[in-house]
């Protein structure tokens, strides 16, 4: 049986890779990359690093408006999957690509898995809520990281193909960490461990915001710890726009995006993690490293119930607060997974697509 997996950016790719592994033992994979990211640190470098295998497809889409990017998508991943005529789609997580992958799917009526389903913020004014939203109403496998996910869905009637599964981020971590741990990043940024606060700062409504950037950015500055911040394109650009680039002060180390093992080997060793990446907060708890989350509502609410993570907005004072101070004083108490995510989810689509064909071989209705 083949399996179609549509990626196209970063944290897309990060899934992928544990993934891809456990697709490979059991069907055909074809990878199907949009092209959605594609500089070479939002892209190629997670490929080179970490072992994804190249792509199949590359649809070469790049950036644009929600609607034209989400619809060249639709429009070339649709014919990708009538020349492959795949038995499954994976789409993961609540990208754009993640919304064209499962779109695509469901009109040709492939079966479609989502990787990282029930996910909510409850804030629709975000793109990736919207994503989420409507790719869990048209698959047919759920992948769910954590038990609130489930209950997510189900508050909206999905009970059908629901499964707890663990997340496959911890089986990427899983697979890269002994390799990150001899990343040489320290090293190269004069940084030792526990001596230095890791931001990362990318989501639409901090970015396109003039105010609430202005407020982290300063925030940043009035931290007083050395700060090291691998800056997303996006945020480069809105920084360059608001003349803001080339004064940032210099204890805020500003570098390029890393790959994920240099990333993983920032985190682990960082004092605390300021961040706005749904990814990256689940990190910092795993890794045990407080992590003080740029926004206003969070997906991964056991992070902030356990106390490890606090919700700082956009406010510069709150942000500073914590980001001196922030001592987790509970023990964790949630677990996002065991590492074995993918193999589960590599099981349950055996098992889904062997029952969704007939005696004769043909392919019927999902149930
Ligand atoms: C996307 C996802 C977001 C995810 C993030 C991960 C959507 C709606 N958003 O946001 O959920 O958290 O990826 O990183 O899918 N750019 C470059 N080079 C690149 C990629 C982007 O310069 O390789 C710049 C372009 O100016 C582009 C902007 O970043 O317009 C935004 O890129 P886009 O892919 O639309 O969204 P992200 O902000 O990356
Ligand atoms: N990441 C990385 N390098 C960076 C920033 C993030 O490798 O410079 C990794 C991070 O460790 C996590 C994933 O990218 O595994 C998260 O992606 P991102 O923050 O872009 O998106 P989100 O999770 O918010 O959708």
């Amino acid at each position: 049986m083949k399996v179609a997996s549509v990626v196209g950016a970063r944290p897309n790719f990060v899934k992928l890779a544990p993934l891809s592994r456990a697709v490979r033992d059991r069907f055909h994979e074809v990878i199907v990359h949009t092209g959605q990211h594609y500089d070479y640190e939002m892209d190629r470098i997670f490929f080179d690093e970490i072992g994804i295998p190249e792509p199949d497809h590359h649809l070469g889409v790049g950036s644009g408006s929600h609607g034209r990017q989400t619809g060249e998508m639709l429009a070339r991943i649709e014919d990708v999957l009538m020349k492959e005529g795949p038995d499954a789609v994976v789409v993961f997580g609540d990208t754009n690509t993640t919304l064209a992958g499962a779109l695509a799917a469901a009109k040709l009526h492939i079966t479609l898995v989502h990787v990282e389903a029930g996910l909510r913020s409850y804030d629709r004014r975000m793109p990736e809520e919207i994503n989420r939203v409507l790719v869990d109403h048209c698959s047919d496998l759920l992948s769910c990281p954590t038990k609130t996910a489930v209950d997510n869905l189900r508050r909206e009637g999905i009970v059908e193909g629901v499964y707890l599964t663990g997340d496959v981020m911890v089986d990427a971590m899983d697979l890269c960490r002994d390799i990150s741990r001899r990343s040489t990043i320290l090293e190269r940024l004069e940084l030792r461990p526990k001596e230095y606060i890791l931001a990362t700062l990318h989501r639409a409504e901090n970015t396109d915001d003039n105010e609430r950037l202005r407020e982290i950015i300063g925030a940043f500055e009035d931290i007083g710890s050395s700060l090291v911040f691998p800056c997303h394109p996006r945020t480069e650009r809105r920084l360059r726009d608001l003349g803001l680039w080339n004064s940032l002060n210099e204890r805020i180390k500003v570098i390029k995006p890393v790959g994920y093992l240099d990333m993983l080997q920032l985190e682990r060793n960082a004092l605390r993690i300021l961040t706005d990446s749904g990814g990256v907060q689940k990190e910092a708890y795993i890794f045990r490293v407080p992590c003080v989350t740029l926004r206003d509502r969070t997906e991964w609410v056991e992070t902030v119930k356990d106390g490890w993570n606090v919700l700082a907005g956009a406010s510069r004072e709150s942000i500073v607060r914590y980001a001196r101070g922030f001592v987790p004083s509970t023990p964790q108490t949630h677990v996002f997974g065991d590492g074995e995510a993918s193999r589960r989810i590599a099981d349950l689509m055996e098992s889904f697509m062997r029952s969704s064909r007939d005696f004769s071989g043909e392919r019927v209705k999902a149930p």
